[in-house]
C-alpha cells in the first residue's frame, strides 16, 4: 500500500542525488552547480556585527504579477547575477546555492535549538531572511529601491504561480525551477489559501494562535504556509530544497505580508512583549558579505526598521476592513474538552451563535511524507474526503518534511485553530460528539490514509460577541 509512495519519493531522492552527482544543469548560459541534498552549511565567518540602521527610501513590495515589464526585468536580472555567484564564486555568501543553504541550514534541521520552525522564531526569522535576500538582489543590480514582490495567493486574484515565474517556463528563465509540480496556470487549492483559510488567519486572537509560542508552531504555519509548499512541490515541498525555488521568496514574502495584515487588522493583535522573543538573535550575511546579527524586536516595525511596506491593494484592503467589522477578531478559549468525550461545557459554548473554534496543541499526524492532511468532524466525512464543501471539513494542516530521505525528522510541535462550521456546531448543539478524523493523499490521486486525529492539548475557543452593529 505505501509502495507506490515510497518509490516516488525515492525517485525525487534519486533524481536530486544524481543531479548532485552529475554536479550541473544549465541555465541560460550560466552552469549552475548543484549540491547535494545535506550539505548546507555556511560558509566560514567571525562574530557577527549588529544591524545597522537602515535609511533607504522606505518602498512597496508589490504583488509579482503586477509588476511593469521593467521591473520583471530587474528582478530576472537581479536572480541571474545571483545564480552567476554560485559559477564564478561558490564560496560567495550572495550566490543563488549559498542563499538557498541559509534555509537548509536554519530549517532542515531536528536540532530544536537551530530549528526556525515550529515556534515563534518562524515568522521572525524568515522576514530577516527576506530582508537580507532582498537587499542583496537590491545591490547585484545597483538599485536600492529593490524590493522582493511577493506572490499573493492571500487575494483570489493571484492563486496561480506568478507570471515572471513560469514564463519562459524553462531553464533561460532565472527565475524558473524544473522540480515544481504545480503547473502554470494551476490555482492553489481553496482548502489551502482559499478566502475561508485566509479569513480564520487573519481574526486569531493571539500571537500565539497565530505566530506560535517558544515552543510550538501558530496556525498559519500549517496552512497556508506549509500547504504551498506542498502545493508547488518539487524543490519546495521539503525544507531543505525550498529556497532553491526563487518562487520561495515570493512565497514568504506573503507569508510575511500575512504577520502584517494580522497586527493591522485589530488593535489586540500585538506581538510578543515577552524579552525571550524580543532578544531572539539571527544571523545572517549581508550585501556586503558581512556577518550580521539581528533581533527579533528589530524586524517587528518592517516599515521604519526594514524600509519596506506591502503595496496598498485596493480591493484588498476594502474587502479586509469589511472583514474586521463584521467578525468578532478577539478570541477566549471558554472551556476545554477532550475528543472524543461528549462535554457539557461544549455544548454549552456552541449554543448561539457565538462563532466557535477547535484549537489543537501538538497535533500528531504521521510525518513521513511531506503532505496536507485535511481534517473532517467524522470517519465518513474523511473518507469522502470532498474537501471545503464537505460539511464535516473542519480545515487542512501542511506538512513540510526537512528532508525527501526523512534523514532529518520534524520535531517539533504543531499547533492549528480551526473554525467549526454550521453543521458541526448543529451536530455538538443536538449533544452529539464529534470525533474528528484526518486525511492524508501522496501525491495527486495517491494512496490516501484515514486516521482518528490526536492531539495533547485540545480546547474550544468562543469568538466573543463584540462585532460592530
Ligand atoms: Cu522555512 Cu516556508 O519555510
Amino acid at each position: 500500500m505505501f509502495r507506490a509512495k515510497e518509490e516516488g519519493s525515492r525517485r525525487l531522492f534519486l533524481q536530486q542525488v544524481s543531479m548532485g552527482v552529475l554536479g550541473t544543469w544549465g541555465l541560460g548560459g550560466l552552469t549552475i552547480p548543484e549540491l547535494p541534498q545535506g550539505t548546507c552549511d555556511l560558509p566560514p565567518h567571525g562574530a557577527a556585527t549588529p544591524f545597522r540602521r537602515d535609511c533607504r527610501p522606505i518602498r512597496p513590495r508589490q504583488a509579482a504579477d503586477r509588476l511593469t515589464p521593467a521591473e520583471v526585468t530587474q528582478l530576472k536580472a537581479a536572480y541571474q547575477a545571483m545564480r552567476a555567484l554560485d559559477t564564478s564564486d561558490p564560496s560567495d555568501p550572495r550566490g543563488f546555492i549559498q542563499q538557498a543553504n541559509v534555509h537548509c541550514h536554519n530549517c532542515a534541521t531536528s536540532d530544536p535549538a537551530l530549528q526556525m520552525h515550529f515556534s515563534w522564531r518562524f515568522f521572525a526569522w524568515h522576514r530577516a531572511y527576506l530582508y537580507f535576500h532582498e537587499r542583496i538582489l537590491g545591490k547585484l543590480v545597483g538599485n536600492e529601491n529593490f524590493r522582493l514582490p511577493y506572490w499573493g495567493w492571500d487575494s483570489t486574484g493571484f492563486r496561480t504561480l506568478p507570471a515572471p515565474y513560469v514564463s519562459p517556463n524553462d531553464a533561460t528563465n532565472p527565475l524558473f525551477n524544473p522540480t515544481r509540480v504545480l503547473t502554470p496556470g494551476t490555482s492553489l487549492p481553496d482548502a489551502d489559501v482559499g478566502p475561508t483559510v485566509i479569513n480564520d488567519v487573519l481574526t486569531l486572537g493571539s500571537f500565539d494562535d497565530f505566530g506560535g509560542t517558544a515552543t510550538g508552531s501558530g496556525t498559519p504555519e500549517g496552512t497556508p504556509h506549509g500547504s504551498v509548499h506542498v502545493d508547488v512541490g518539487g524543490d519546495m515541498g521539503f525544507f531543505s530544497s525550498a529556497a532553491r525555488d526563487p518562487v520561495f521568496y515570493q512565497h514568504h514574502a506573503t507569508v510575511d505580508k500575512l504577520w502584517s495584515d494580522w497586527n493591522k487588522a485589530s488593535p489586540i493583535h500585538t506581538n510578543p512583549t515577552a524579552t525571550a522573543f524580543r532578544d531572539l538573535t539571527f544571523t545572517f550575511f549581508d550585501e556586503n558579505k558581512a556577518w550580521r546579527s539581528i533581533t527579533a524586536a528589530q524586524v517587528l516595525d518592517h516599515e521604519n526598521s526594514l524600509r519596506y511596506v506591502y503595496e496598498p491593494f485596493r480591493f484588498w484592503e476594502r474587502f479586509l476592513c469589511l472583514i474586521w467589522r463584521s467578525f468578532p477578531t478577539d478570541w477566549r478559549v471558554t472551556r476545554r474538552i477532550v475528543i472524543p468525550r461528549t462535554n457539557p461545557g461544549l455544548l454549552r459554548a456552541v449554543s448561539g451563535d457565538a462563532p466557535v473554534r477547535l484549537q489543537l496543541r501538538g497535533l500528531e499526524v504521521p510525518r513521513d511524507r511531506s503532505t496536507n492532511y485535511r481534517i473532517y468532524a467524522n470517519e465518513a466525512g474523511a473518507q469522502a474526503d470532498a474537501g471545503p464543501k464537505s460539511p464535516a471539513y473542519l480545515g487542512s494542516v501542511g506538512v513540510v518534511l526537512n528532508d525527501p530521505a526523512n534523514k532529518n525528522p520534524l520535531r517539533g510541535s504543531l499547533n492549528v485553530v480551526l473554525s467549526l462550521g454550521p453543521e458541526v456546531r448543529a451536530t455538538l448543539a443536538r449533544g452529539e460528539a464529534i470525533q474528528p478524523y484526518v486525511v492524508s493523499r501522496a501525491g495527486k490521486e495517491g494512496e490516501k490514509r484515514v486516521i482518528p486525529l490526536r492531539a495533547t492539548d485540545v480546547a474550544v475557543s468562543v469568538g466573543e460577541m463584540d462585532r460592530e452593529k
